[in-house]
């Protein structure tokens, strides 16, 4: 068989492990050959194609980003749609294709699978917030750099006696913030889930300062606070028409510093949490998906992508994934919450 390949969206540590996993698979156990697009959709609609193979992907899991690029491109704008798509893959005479991206990749695949392209999917997203997954990869490499950089900040907060206020990725929903935010003992963590009040953000700095801690905030860039009017992440669209995010942190400290009297700082992490190097869990997370990917594609389950359940790597429809979010469930928050102060 032929397969092409393609990364779409914003990257995630991981994605060359995917690819690696999948390539090594598809050429070493079946005979299968690949086609790399370049940036996601954008490189299948103007054919814009790399050679992947096992040379190509030689010791890419540790490396951070995609070798094969990515864009956040709709396959439907512009020249594309599904009869250029067709072309192209007759061109390259692919019989499948292998999608790796998040949400907007899988809503397109779909699409173009309805169509009666032959796409398997490979879910992807730092946030970990795809619903069908129980974890995607990416998330645990976010996770240790946020923690790892409020550790950072403590030492830093506790010599000057601040308040520290981490600000991490989360759009939509805050796992990132509640997993580095337990695993760092943060005094408070605010997620776009729960809308925060600054008397019960205040009461929680005040007493673990009370106690001689240096208080650590760690807040979701989606967060709002409670009585916000204007949500203080939504800073309008960038120069390409895609959200402008983050700055919640910076509205948060000289607000804790009016109420508090503790001098506060803020720190926004950014694309750091998705830049570098994979952990080893999300190298083997991603392996098995790539490498399910091809089992996929063998098993001609066009309009399906792999995901992992507990432990295992299973098969579900593109549709499972899309139309709703996997957010923190309010048990989660609340367990956390104990700690908080
Ligand atoms: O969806 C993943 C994510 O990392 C979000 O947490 C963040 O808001 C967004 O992507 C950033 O997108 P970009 O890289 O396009 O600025």
């Amino acid at each position: 068989m032929r397969i092409g390949m393609l990364t779409s969206g914003g990257d995630a540590p991981g994605l060359n492990a995917v690819i690696r996993g999948a390539v090594l698979t598809g050429t070493t156990v079946h005979e299968h050959e690949y086609v790399g697009f370049r940036d996601g959709w954008k490189g299948l609609v103007e054919n814009d194609t790399m050679t992947l193979g096992r040379h190509e992907v030689k010791g890419i899991s540790k490396q951070g980003g995609t070798i094969l690029g990515t864009s956040r491109t709709n396959p439907f704008e512009g020249r594309g749609g599904v009869d250029r798509i067709n072309e192209v893959m007759n061109e390259n005479g692919l019989d499948a294709l292998i999608a790796i991206g998040g949400e907007g990749t899988l809503a397109a695949a779909k699409r173009l699978t309805d169509a009666g392209v032959r796409i398997v999917g490979v879910p992807k997203t730092v946030d970990n917030d795809l619903d069908a997954t129980d974890y995607t990869f990416g998330f645990d490499t976010a996770v240790g750099i946020a923690t790892e950089a409020m550790d950072r900040l403590r030492t830093t907060g506790d010599a000057h006696n601040r308040c520290m206020v981490a600000e991490v990725m989360g759009r939509h929903v805050g796992w990132i913030a509640l997993h580095s935010g337990m695993a760092a003992g943060a005094h408070a963590i605010l997620i776009p889930e729960q809308r925060t009040s600054m008397d019960q953000l205040t009461e929680w700095v005040q007493s673990a300062y009370n106690r001689g801690r240096a208080p650590l905030v760690v807040v979701a860039e989606g967060f709002t606070l409670e009585g916000d009017d204007e949500p203080h992440n939504d800073r309008g669209l960038d120069a390409f028409g895609r959200p402008r995010l983050g700055g919640i942190g910076e509205r948060l400290a000289p607000l804790i510093e009016a109420r508090t009297g503790i001098e506060t700082r803020a720190t926004t992490l950014g694309h750091i949490q998705r830049g570098g190097t994979p952990s080893a869990y999300d190298r083997v997370l991603a392996t098995r998906l790539g490498m399910a990917a091809v089992r996929a594609v063998n098993g001609h389950r066009w309009g399906q992508m792999v995901a992992l359940r507990g432990t295992d790597i299973v098969f579900v429809p593109f549709e499972a994934a899309l139309g709703s979010l996997k957010t923190v469930p309010q048990e989660r928050y609340d367990e956390a919450a104990l700690l908080f102060g």
